[in-house]
């Protein structure tokens, strides 16, 4: 992982950048290291620094953050850059506390970059760390009830040397060897302690109260063209997709609300996405535009500008609109 200090350098006195530190842990939130490390080679070429980042334009930033999802991350992260450079002269706060009091940055965030950045005996509790625990100490009470003491239980084995390593040692074993399914106990460093392994359930831990089913929700984006360009919007801060480039569409929470522009709308077809409390069904609809738009601002957006659900619905207009 790109934001590591080799074992060799470590022993040299090499630290951890703390801004990459930082920046990865935030990316890594909700995300796979597999998603991550291609954003985070072109966040850092482009903005080296933690001043740099903060001093670049909000646009460019989300542009840049465009498909990893979850996009209030990305405008705290610029929140949180600001802060960095012009409260604490652009260098991160080495406490926990102090990590926690930046915009941006919980308890989870915090404790990562206080251990790993800056050597801190802080505990670093993620899902993987939580299903380490469960099975180790053969925890049966489902979670998330049972979230205060699996991070207790992480809290008891953090070593005042090294606990940096030590978490992301625990992170590791989680991704790769103490998986959900089948983990492979055979090559697991702690498979003689393992209480869930001993009695044979580590496949059934940790267990979990069911979530409720996601509802499905409706609406309708206008995709209104004109030589070439899009009629696209910035998205408002607050809510779905904030701050992001988008097409207009009618808020779909069934508020409705009316075409950007008066023009022989038809529709194209339907996508698809589901965000983390509710499947989305967009259907599209597609017009040349001779009129002045009433919102929005023509642009030739590239998909990786767009969020995945707008790329979605920009390949499908374009396959629509192209001469079979
Ligand atoms: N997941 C989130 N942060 C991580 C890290 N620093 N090491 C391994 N897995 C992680």
């Amino acid at each position: 992982m790109p934001w590591r200090i080799s074992p060799q350098d470590r022993a040299l006195g090499v630290r951890p950048d703390p801004y990459r530190v930082w920046l990865s842990e935030v990316m890594l939130q909700q995300t796979t290291v597999a998603a991550v490390r291609d954003y985070f080679h072109r966040f850092t070429a482009r903005w080296p620094t933690v001043r740099d980042l903060a001093a670049t334009d909000d646009a460019d930033v989300m542009a840049e953050w465009a498909g990893l999802g979850y996009y209030a991350r990305a405008r705290n992260l610029l929140k949180c850059a600001r802060a960095v450079s012009t409260l604490h002269d652009g260098r991160f706060p080495t406490t926990r506390d102090g990590l926690l009091a930046l915009p941006g940055i919980g308890s989870y965030t915090a404790a990562a970059i206080a251990a790993i950045a800056f050597d801190q005996p802080a505990t670093v509790v993620d899902g993987n760390v939580e299903r380490v625990m469960s099975r180790l100490f053969r925890v049966e009470k489902p979670l998330p009830a049972a979230k205060p003491a699996l991070s207790a239980l992480a809290a008891s084995l953090t070593p005042p040397l090294r606990p940096g390593d030590h978490a992301q040692a625990v992170m590791d074993l989680g991704a790769t060897i103490c998986t959900p399914r089948k983990p492979a106990c055979s090559l697991c460093p702690w498979s003689d302690p393992c209480a869930a392994r001993a009695e044979g359930v580590q496949d059934t831990l940790p267990r979990k109260t069911p979530k409720p089913e996601k509802p499905t929700r409706h609406g309708t984006l206008w995709l209104g063209h004109r030589d070439g360009d899009w009629l696209v919007e910035t998205r408002p801060e607050k809510g779905l997709l904030g701050g992001m480039l988008g097409f207009p569409g009618d808020g779909w929470d069934g508020a409705g609300g009316p075409a950007p522009a008066d023009a022989a709308w038809q529709p194209i077809g339907e996508v698809r996405h589901t965000f983390t409390h509710f499947h989305l069904v967009l259907t599209l609809h597609s017009a040349p535009l001779h009129s002045a738009p009433f919102r929005g601002h023509w642009a030739r957006p590239k998909p990786t500008d767009l969020p995945t659900v707008m790329r979605k619905a920009l390949m499908l207009a374009s396959a629509a609109l192209s001469p079979r």
